[in-house]
């Protein structure tokens, strides 16, 4: 039985120290058995937050929730992915691990392969990756591969050398990352009392769209929700193959984690967007960058680009949520990851050179 629900009978307050992972947390609804051993940076158990701002621009009595996975423990949903496939990485004896990737999984890949004692192996997309998920992935020990070319080429070399070599492959074909991934939509029940009326996810290799899909099916199958959402798939306009349905050969976006040209999920992510009523849409750059900021200063929630294209895509397509909806937008990632395009995209205030002394400190904040 998922912890939280049990908690919750028990009329106590889940508290961060009693939340074990979501392996353990969601044990019964995972491919794992008593002869995995569980690898857990007690992942999972992210908030779901308000957004009275956001709730105000859309309107129509909407209540937008944020499911803001940036807050798991290496800063993006990748974690609930990672903990299943590298735990089962171990329990079938393998040593190394390998995926490509846009930032996130390479981070998420080296944490959990290096608690499990395992080697990791990134191959990157030189000059494309933000700068935080370049320092994690560095920082938890992997071995980086900047290779001159794109996210798709970097994915379709590491498939080749997963099939050759002992190595396991970690990116989202694993299907035990989807696994993982599922119990975010198990959360977003948990904490509402049955799924929203839509889900607002951005789309890059659309992985997590399908695995959202997966865990609400799952739990209405269970009984533990009446509803399904609509599967609201948010692409950048410059990388949106499932908008235009066909590859993009160059993608091109400020949000890095979701420059994708041709997704390997994307029959899995076309049956959410059929079964759900759901439909894939593309936001611009200037887009994502609006909602990203009002995330920031309107909400107080800094999540990556990538993330706010959720955001972007329910503010753009307004009119067609229907009235007194309850809508989530998933935040996939922490907005530290990318602080080069939080210093060059915000509408504050930064004074620099200012004499330390409190007549000039006054005379600057206008007293
Ligand atoms: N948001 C963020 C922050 C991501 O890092 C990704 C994917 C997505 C959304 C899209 O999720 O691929 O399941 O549709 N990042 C991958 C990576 C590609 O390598 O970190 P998806």
């Amino acid at each position: 039985m998922p912890l939280l629900s049990a908690l919750r009978r028990l009329g106590s307050k889940p508290v961060m120290q009693d939340w074990p992972g979501l392996i353990e947390a969601y044990r019964s609804w995972l491919p794992v058995s008593a002869a995995t051993p569980v690898i857990t940076l007690h992942e999972g158990a992210t908030p779901l937050i308000p957004a009275p701002v956001i709730s105000e621009r859309i309107g129509r009595g909407v209540r937008v929730f944020l499911k803001y996975d940036g807050l798991n423990p290496t800063g993006s949903f990748k974690d609930r992915g990672m903990t299943m496939a590298i735990s089962k990485a171990r329990e079938a004896g393998s040593e190394a691990v390998i995926c490509a990737s846009t930032g996130n999984t390479s981070a998420s890949a080296a944490a959990y392969a290096r608690r499990a004692g395992m080697r990791a192996f990134v191959l990157i997309p030189d000059g494309y990756v933000a700068q935080g998920k370049l320092a994690q992935a560095l920082l938890y020990g992997a071995e980086v591969l900047a290779v001159k070319g794109n996210f798709d080429r970097a994915l379709a070399i590491v498939r080749e050398v997963a099939d050759k070599y002992p190595i396991t492959l970690v990116n989202s074909l694993n299907p035990f990352r989807l696994q993982g991934q599922k119990t975010a939509a198990f959360e977003v029940v948990d904490a509402l009392g049955d799924a929203p009326n839509w889900l607002c996810i951005p789309v890059g290799n659309a992985g997590n769209i399908s695995a959202y899909w997966m865990g609400f099916g799952e739990y209405k199958a269970a009984g533990r929700c009446r509803s399904l959402p609509r599967m609201m798939g948010f692409q950048a306009a410059g990388a949106a193959p499932m908008v235009i349905g066909h590859t993009v050969e160059q993608p091109d976006t400020i949000a890095t984690a979701i420059r994708i040209g041709n997704p390997v999920n994307k029959e899995k992510a076309l049956k959410a967007q059929g079964e759900s009523q759901g439909a894939f849409m593309a936001v611009t750059d200037a887009e994502i960058i609006e909602a990203y900021k009002l995330l920031g200063s309107g909400e107080g929630i800094f999540c990556e680009p990538a993330s706010a294209a959720s955001v972007a895509g329910l503010i753009k397509r307004r009119e067609e949520v229907p009235f007194g909806a309850t809508v989530v937008c998933v935040l996939t990632g922490n907005g530290l990851k990318d602080p080069d395009t939080a210093i060059e995209n915000n509408d504050s205030k930064f004074h620099t050179g200012i004499e330390p002394d409190t007549a000039t400190v006054a005379q600057v904040l206008g007293f």
